[in-house]
């Protein structure tokens, strides 16, 4: 089984919702206990900054290193906060506790916890997020390789859900476009727009892509391929798929050309509530047990074997935001000829949000640059 001793995060996984006490922590917790039950090693990463409670659930008691000692730099790296849980390769990086300003980290810091949770030493790293749609959540939500939208299934929960992926699809949009003179305005205009004003769907944002700058299609048709949230409906009471989730699906699709994924269903059991000091004890009740089930079915849909984890290089797929500007001026120098196929300007754009498959695609004309390696 894949437990790697290398310096690389295998995959990140992210947990939002939206709506507050959906089980965002609950689910986080399972997934992980079910990761680790697979062979894998996990760490859970509690970024519900200022309201951080996953530790308590985890069953952690004494006070321990969190996010807060990184942020306020009394500790130089997130391989420092890590703390062992009872169960064993499931670490956690628990949540800053509060600290004024903590739930707001200026840019810089967020990109670098974005940087030590890529390079952490363990198979998979789970995100919990806070409720709501800040963009620190949907940041954290749009970096990860996946990422995982709980709900339950009532209305106010499902809108939520809505709220939240238009959310994070729209600010996805907006890093991947913002370095572009017309088209990030476009999408900022019509983020500033109501929902009654807007003309956005993609079909619309497609066709005047096409008219602006029809080289940058294939972006369009990148963001569409990758941006699949899985969807978790907890607390369930019965089998199939709520209707509400149903027309969540369709108005994801239809509206934004968004494949939502639904992943499964965690059924409502009373008696969680008495474990919420000590999650892994749950799992090995009665009521827990078919609880669990329900979380390894999500991951076997998931289908993640072990030999699909990155593979580990010394290529660098972080960038600070000098070393992009270096490394698009770089692109700037290089021969047109060079890039048959695609389009400078395409790379030089994509260098922003997939630094690695550009540096895949320079590497592969037998170009390199010492920025390229760690
Ligand atoms: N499957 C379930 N069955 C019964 N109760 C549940 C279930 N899932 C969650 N709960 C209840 O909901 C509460 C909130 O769960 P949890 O803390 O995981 O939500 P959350 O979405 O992380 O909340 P927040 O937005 O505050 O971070 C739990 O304390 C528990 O009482
Ligand atoms: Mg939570």
């Amino acid at each position: 089984m894949p437990v790697k001793d290398d310096k690389k995060t295998g995959r990140i996984f992210s947990v939002g919702g939206g709506k507050g006490g959906v089980g965002k922590s609950i689910f986080s917790i399972s997934l992980g206990m079910s990761l680790v039950e697979k062979g894998f090693k996990v760490v859970i990463a509690d970024l519900d900054l200022g309201t951080a409670n996953l530790h308590t659930y985890i069953g952690i008691t004494k006070k321990t290193p969190t996010l807060a000692d990184f942020i306020l730099k009394k500790l130089s790296s997130l391989d420092d906060i890590i703390v062992e849980t009872s169960e064993k390769n499931l670490g956690l990086i628990s949540g800053a506790e509060f600290v004024p300003g903590m739930a707001n980290p200026a840019h810089w810091m967020k990109l670098k916890m974005m940087r030590h949770l890529k390079s952490l030493t363990a198979d998979f790293v789970i995100i919990d997020l806070g409720a709501g749609v800040h963009f620190n959540t949907l940041d954290f939500f749009g970096i990860s390789d996946r990422g995982f939208v709980v709900t339950a299934p009532e209305p106010g929960a499902v809108m939520n859900a809505y709220v939240f992926i238009k959310g994070a699809f729209f600010r996805k949009l907006q890093n991947v476009f913002s370095k572009h003179p017309e088209i990030g305005p476009l999408i900022e205009s019509e983020i500033k727009k109501t929902e009654t004003e807007k003309s956005f769907t993609l079909e619309w944002f497609s066709a005047r892509v096409r008219e602006i700058d029809p080289e940058m299609l294939p972006l369009i048709d990148e963001i569409e391929n990758s941006f699949r949230p899985a969807l978790v409906v907890n607390r369930t009471t019965e089998c199939g798929t709520p209707i509400l989730v149903k027309n969540l699906i369709t108005l994801c699709t239809q509206k934004f050309g968004i494949t939502l994924e639904y992943v499964g269903n965690l059924p409502d059991v009373r008696t969680i509530t008495h474990y919420l000091l000590n999650l892994p004890k749950f799992y090995d009740t009665p009521h827990g047990r078919p609880f669990f089930d329900s979380v390894r079915h999500i991951v076997d849909r998931l289908d993640i074997p072990g030999d699909e984890l990155k593979d580990i290089e010394d290529l660098r797929d972080d960038f600070s935001d000098e070393e992009i500007e270096e490394l698009i001026g770089f692109i700037e120098t290089l021969d047109d000829s060079v890039f048959e196929g695609t389009s400078k300007k395409l790379l030089q754009l994509r260098m922003y949000f997939k630094p690695s498959d550009v540096l895949n695609f320079l590497i592969g004309r037998g170009i390199t640059h010492d920025l390229f390696y760690i």
